[in-house]
């Protein structure tokens, strides 16, 4: 992994309305111990932790977790290199997974997986939050050349040009590349693929898991699924009592 997309991401991700929206879910719970799965480079952890909660921030991928370690509050948060089955049980009053992480968790074993260690990471009432792009909102219409193109100003106030390019849609999989154009002429790719899970699949999946769901906004603004332009299938379930064998 090319060191230089750790501040391309942090530049390109400044905090946002879904920051609000998780800081303000796991709000309602105070002093709360979170888990943040996924937690990339950090930006939601620190705040979270800065917030007076005490938090847990785990991710697979080691370059993100550095960078997350380096920055300041950084010793307030406990970080995990792993994913979800590292996780202690009933550790946890809130897990949030942001920035469409469940996206990421592309096999629907891994997904099953991951939904059971989290109903056994939290506590028996415990929430989980998280968020996934609606398929209905057809987000990869946007991903070309064209509508996808901006502009990333970096700290040291050079600025890259970005877009993004659909390269494949198979089934509920949508294969992308993000390019970065740097100032000296470099160019950096960074490939990806999404599952897109409507809300009846979420709605089973969790279920399945020993989850109820307790309401599903389509925007950040926590508007109806379907009647906002931010495309998203905003979760909120809360962990059921452990199933104890007979
Ligand atoms: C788009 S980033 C979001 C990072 C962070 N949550 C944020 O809001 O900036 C997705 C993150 O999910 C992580 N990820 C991918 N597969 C995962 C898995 N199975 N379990 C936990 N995290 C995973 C990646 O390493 C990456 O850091």
């Amino acid at each position: 992994m090319d060191q230089r997309f750790g501040p391309l991401y942090d530049a390109e991700n400044p905090w946002g309305r879904d920051d609000g929206f998780f800081l303000a879910a796991v709000d309602e719970t105070p002093a709360a111990r979170v888990l943040d799965l996924g937690c990339g480079t950090g930006r939601l952890t620190l705040a979270l932790a800065a917030a007076g909660h005490t938090v847990t921030g785990v991710d697979p991928h080691r370059a993100s977790l550095d960078a997350a370690r380096a920055k300041p509050g950084a010793d307030r948060v406990t970080w995990i290199e792993g994913t979800s089955a590292v996780l202690p049980d009933a550790a946890y009053d809130v897990a949030v997974l942001t920035s469409h992480v469940v996206q990421e968790i592309r096999a629907e074993a891994d997904w099953r997986r991951t939904l059971a260690d989290l109903r056994r990471a939290l506590v028996p009432g415990g929430r989980l939050v998280f968020d996934s792009r609606d398929p209905a909102a057809r987000r990869w219409e946007r991903w070309n050349a064209r509508d996808s193109r901006r502009r990333i100003a970096l700290p040291d106030g050079t600025v890259v040009q970005a877009w993004t390019e659909l390269t494949e849609m198979r089934d509920d999989l949508v294969s992308f590349v993000h390019h970065y154009l740097l100032p000296d002429g470099d160019e950096l790719r960074s490939p990806g693929t999404l599952r897109f899970r409507t809300e009846e699949e979420l709605q089973a999946a969790l279920g399945n898991a020993g989850f109820t769901v307790e309401r599903i906004h389509g925007g950040w603004d926590r508007e109806p699924v379907g009647a906002s332009d931010d495309g998203e299938l905003i979760v909120v379930a809360r962990a059921g009592a452990a199933i104890t064998p007979r």
